[in-house]
């Protein structure tokens, strides 16, 4: 009660264009005002009622936010349903009976018994819920099951999901500083510990059969990938594929892996004729973000990452690389997965996350992926889509400190009308509009060599 459950449940439905049921109010709209059916048959016969209701409503074949009131823990088994992901709302006892106090709720009357429900109820909730929530972005999160929080990682045993064995994916390096904190909290669990080259070398055939090969895992069993976006690409891709496809639950290391390469079900490995030309979309049952282990990150290694923080920030408006880490992470990390619920195989509005790509694509392209990072490349591209949709250019400049590619203008120009979203050559761009961002925008060619001259040295 007074937590907001109808406010944010109807706010993350429409985030996610999900329907919305909120229980008490199919009640009232079948059976008259709640306070009167308490009055006339009882809270049992209430409880019976509402569990009718909430059953019903998980029956529904399409995926639904469902807002459930409090007192529904207390009938037994009704919220340990498996299709469902249950969310507790938290609120602190004191601002919720502010909230309800001069309502007509039946149980918000007497204030010594409302905390007495409060108190009980409070490890019930904790009991049936699989995630705790403050505001909608914890709802996204919940809803695409990423999980945030400082110290996850020591307690990874808990939050692997099954039951079943885990095999431990990491690079030497990670492996070196994190693996064994991870192995202690795997605990029991743990049937192997693999290792994949660092970097785009465990993007490769060779490296994800020998993975494959290693792997003693039956279809109970969950790779657990700690790593940057390499290893999280490339275990992810193992996952997707060994025994036709098992579980798996990326425990990204890096910031970019955090905010982008873990989230959003994309796995992939490299050709030579490109990067992540192999893949599937693979969704993990959990993504396990400890924001802790960014602390051991090196400073290059954490400005790949905010190159695409500033670009989630640039997409929604708001300075996300300004807040401090635990907030960046969840926030850029809440954004991302909203639009991939949406759009889960990138058959649309997904394709706004490629702001300032096509410029990057193409630079990386005539660099040969050489002696360029991506996270550079897209800080490049960033300076080139905000010049062309006409908006300032600071906060990429103060932010991302990007310094011009050394590369061929001609190569970058030829790789930009041969990237996957030309059309018969012509470049398509993602720009920020007056109401946001638009995609499949063609921009006149003097434009976009102008624009990409300036990106080079
Ligand atoms: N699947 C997707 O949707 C998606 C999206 C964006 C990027 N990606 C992929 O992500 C990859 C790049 O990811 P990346 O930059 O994380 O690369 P990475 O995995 O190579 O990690 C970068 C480096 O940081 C080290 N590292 C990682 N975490 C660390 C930590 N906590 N402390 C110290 N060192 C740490 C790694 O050992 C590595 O040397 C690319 O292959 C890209 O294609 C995938």
């Amino acid at each position: 009660m007074g937590a907001r459950k109808t406010t944010l449940g109807k706010e993350v439905a429409r985030l996610l264009r999900r329907p919305f049921i909120d229980v008490d109010d199919a009640i009232a709209a079948e059976h008259g005002p709640i306070p009167e059916l308490f009055a006339s048959r009882g809270e049992a016969a209430f409880r019976e009622i509402e569990a009718r209701f909430v059953r019903e409503a998980l029956a529904r074949p399409e995926p639904t936010v469902i807002a459930v009131g409090g007192g529904a823990v207390e009938t037994p088994g009704l919220l340990s349903e498996d299709r469902a992901t249950v969310v507790h709302l938290l609120v602190d006892v004191e601002t919720a009976w502010e909230r309800v106090r001069r309502s007509s709720r039946p149980l918000a009357q007497d204030e010594v018994e409302f905390r007495r429900r409060f108190e009980v109820r409070a490890p019930l909730y904790a009991d049936v819920a699989d995630a705790a929530a403050r505001d909608v972005d914890d709802l996204v999160l919940a809803a695409a099951g990423v999980h945030v929080e400082r110290g996850a990682l020591q307690r990874l045993g808990e939050l692997v999901p099954g039951e079943g064995e885990a095999a431990l994916v990491s690079d030497p390096h990670v492996a070196g500083i994190h693996g064994m904190d991870a192995q202690l909290a795997l605990g029991p669990r743990l049937a192997g510990r693999h290792e994949l080259p660092s970097g785009e070398e465990a993007k490769t055939l060779a490296a994800v059969d020998r993975l494959w090969q290693e792997l003693r895992l039956d279809r109970s069993g969950t790779i657990v990938a700690l790593g940057g976006g390499c290893t999280t690409d490339a275990a992810g891709f193992a996952a997707a594929t060994y025994l036709r496809g098992i579980s798996w639950t990326p425990v990204p290391t890096s910031l970019l892996a955090q905010v982008d390469a873990a989230i959003g079900g994309k796995t992939a490995i490299d050709l030579p004729q490109g990067k992540n030309l192999v893949g599937a979309f693979h969704w993990p049952d959990r993504t396990v973000v400890d924001p802790a282990v960014l602390e051991t990150l090196p400073e290059p290694q954490r400005l790949e990452g905010m190159a695409e923080v500033v670009k989630a920030g640039l997409l929604v408006n708001e300075p996300l690389w300004e807040l401090p880490d635990d907030e960046l992470v969840r926030r850029s990390i809440a954004y991302k997965a909203a639009i991939c619920l949406r759009d889960p195989f990138e058959q649309g509005e997904r394709a706004v996350l490629n702001l300032g790509h096509t410029f990057a694509h193409a630079l990386e392209a005539a660099a040969g992926y050489e002696g360029l990072t991506h996270g550079r490349a897209v800080a490049l591209g960033l300076l080139a889509a905000l010049r062309l949709s006409g908006r300032d250019t600071r906060v990429v400049e103060e932010v991302l400190r990007p310094e011009p590619a050394r590369v061929d203008a001609e190569r970058a120009w030829e790789a930009m009308r041969r990237d996957k979203k030309a059309r018969g050559g012509e470049p398509r761009f993602v720009l920020l509009g007056a109401r946001g961002p638009e995609q499949g925008v063609v921009v006149p060619e003097a434009d976009v060599r102008r624009e990409l001259g300036r990106l080079i040295a």
